[in-house]
């Protein structure tokens, strides 16, 4: 079991990225642990520069981000935690790969669309070609699982399309098809502002999620303005359906108790918002208070968290190796 995962260093981590992904990252991690597997968890800083970010706000980030990681619980002990541009074969395989992920592949991704929007032909080639570097991420290290949230869905089953295809065109049994691992309870966690919204980075609203560093005042706030309807809590999740914001709010609840929806609407039927609010964030608060408490202790030291990334680069680099050295040798380019 190999498992690999990436965040882009952009903006704050939210409450959608832990719930979604990085919380299982850390479970997935203790238990890759103690069975002797490896975890490799990068920040995906090549993928960031596909649209313009500051270069010296990009800086800081990945190193708030990589605090932000460890303070949610990755263990540079147990896992490999290092940035993608520090290990050079990701974007050399990327191109490898090129000459097989096909433009109507690429043309099919939701997430180009929605990114580009009407401005297609603006948009950077490398905009286009993300889920290329995506697949050169996992498939470098012969992924077998990548948790995810429910949005990187359609990228991995591109790399599994990349992978089957290469393999099949040159003869060799090299990549091995990644699963991606997808949570039960909150794989799509949606805009406090907006029910049929994911909760993401590029919102322009700071109220539409709750960051990682937002403090308990800042998130009771945010979820007392969060939206939602008149109706009290129905006594099943049936009664949640075509109540988009009302089912994101429970589905959270039940994310950060550890529940299902049908403990949580058990707990709460037939109460309306006033009481249920208060609650969440209560809960919200509980399980931010201590990883905005360590984020704060590692942002004091910075230098330690660059030997922390170079070293993981040094450990993931080491790995790749191989994978890359017969990716060249398949297509006839052994060096
Ligand atoms: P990114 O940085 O947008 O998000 C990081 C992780 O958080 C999950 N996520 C969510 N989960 C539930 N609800 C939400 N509202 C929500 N928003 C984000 C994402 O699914 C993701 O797991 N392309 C990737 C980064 C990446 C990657 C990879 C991931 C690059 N290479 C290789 C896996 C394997 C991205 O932009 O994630």
């Amino acid at each position: 079991m190999r498992i690999v995962s990436g965040i882009q260093p952009t903006g704050n981590l939210h409450l959608g990225n832990y719930l979604g992904a990085i919380r299982n990252w850390v479970k997935m991690q203790d238990a890759a642990a103690a069975a002797g597997d490896d975890c490799l968890f990068f920040l995906a800083d090549l993928h960031a520069i596909t649209v313009y970010n500051d270069p010296a706000a990009l800086a800081s980030n990945i190193r708030q981000m990589a605090a932000a990681l460890i303070a949610c619980g990755i263990d540079p002990a147990k896992s490999i935690l290092f940035r993608q541009a520090m290990v050079p074969a990701h974007a050399e395989l990327c191109w490898l790969l090129n000459g097989t992920a096909r433009i109507g592949w690429l043309n099919r991704m939701t997430q180009f669309k929605e990114k580009s929007g009407k401005n297609r032909e603006g948009a950077s080639v490398g905009l286009f070609a993300y889920p290329v570097l995506q697949a050169a991420d996992v498939l470098l290290y012969n992924a077998t699982h990548v948790p995810v949230g429910d949005d990187q869905k359609q990228h991995l089953e591109l790399a599994r399309d990349i992978a089957i295809k290469f393999n099949a065109d040159y003869g060799v049994e090299l990549f091995t098809l990644p699963d991606p691992y997808i949570g039960a309870t909150a794989a799509r966690i949606m805009s406090l502002r907006d029910g049929t919204a994911k909760m993401s980075k590029s919102d322009p609203s700071d109220m539409s999620r709750i960051n990682l560093t937002d403090d308990a005042d800042t998130v009771l706030q945010k979820v007392r303005k969060a939206k939602t309807d008149p109706e009290p809590l129905p006594s099943e999740p049936a009664g949640l359906e075509g109540r988009p914001e009302a089912k994101n709010l429970v589905g959270i609840f039940a994310a950060l108790s550890d529940g299902t929806s049908e403990q949580v609407l058990a707990r709460f039927a037939g109460q309306g918002f006033g009481a249920f609010k208060p609650a969440l964030a209560e809960l919200m608060v509980e399980t931010l208070g201590p990883i905005k408490a360590r984020l704060d202790d590692l942002g004091r030291d910075p230098a330690a968290l660059d030997v922390i990334l170079a070293n993981g680069a040094e450990r993931a680099a080491a790995i790749a190796k191989p994978t890359l050295t017969a990716a060249y040798a398949a297509l006839g380019l052994a060096k």
